[in-house]
């Protein structure tokens, strides 16, 4: 289990190269974080990266455990926050762990989020919160000018499709993610998760060629753990 840009992604983010649409996904998990106490409660970043989401929380209280399957993006992480290293979707943590689990951009990648998804219920508390965000299964294609566009036709399809991330130093790289359609992700959340809030940023026009649009990128959710049990 690997994923192959994450070279790539360590460069963009240890370098602040990100594309100006990034800003909008810096400042919406900036925003969303900033609704939690996360006051010594325990936070899972599942998929964490290079760490610097969880170093958020951990800022802001939070005892945060990264876990990734990239050693790469790990030997960077645990500066920031303790990690572990995942060799499949399964952590090694008990059930009812923790308080908050992060999963951003994360879904879309992984072939099969369904395991991902059980996995994150397990772990969760009752009383606990996901916070998620993937890649807005609207969004959008950019050509070396980020223009806007969108093709409707292949929007039920599941597909692997490459975004381009065109950085400030002019170069760009390509990451796989895998396209679902929206109603994909809400069944898989369905056995495990109440959807409670879903949020879609648009980016700022005045970052694209076309002033036509308020494209989106990213979409943001919040979701509780469906509970089984006796409700008498
Ligand atoms: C687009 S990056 C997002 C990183 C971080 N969560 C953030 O928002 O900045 C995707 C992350 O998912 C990780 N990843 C890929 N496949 C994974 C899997 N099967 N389980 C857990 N993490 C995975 C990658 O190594 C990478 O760190």
């Amino acid at each position: 289990m690997d994923w192959k840009e994450d070279q790539q992604w360590l460069d963009m983010v240890e370098k602040n190269l990100y594309p100006p649409k990034q800003f909008v996904f810096e400042k919406e998990i900036e925003k969303l974080l900033k609704e939690y106490d996360f006051g010594n409660k325990r936070v899972l970043d599942y998929g964490c990266g290079a760490g610097k989401v969880g170093l958020l929380a951990k800022k802001a209280g939070a005892n945060v455990i990264g876990v990734d399957v990239s050693e790469i993006l790990l030997s960077v992480a645990k500066e920031r926050i303790a990690v572990e290293r995942l060799s499949t979707q399964k952590t090694g943590f008990d059930d009812d762990y923790f308080d908050f689990i992060f999963c951003f951009m994360v879904l879309h990648v992984v072939p099969d989020p369904v395991l991902v998804i059980q996995e994150l219920s397990r772990v969760l508390k009752p009383s606990g919160k996901l916070l998620f965000a993937i890649v807005h299964p609207f969004s959008v294609s950019w050509d070396e000018n980020e223009t806007y566009s969108f093709d409707q036709s292949q929007y039920f399809y599941k597909q692997k499709r490459k975004w381009t991330f065109h950085l400030k130093n002019n170069k760009s790289f390509q990451a796989d993610y895998f396209h679902r359609p929206l109603s994909f992700y809400y069944s898989a959340f369905s056995s495990y998760f109440v959807i409670n809030r879903i949020d879609e940023p648009t980016l700022p026009t005045r970052f694209f060629h076309s002033k036509k649009y308020a494209p989106i990128e990213y979409l943001f959710g919040t979701a509780s753990k469906v509970v089984c049990g006796d409700n008498s």
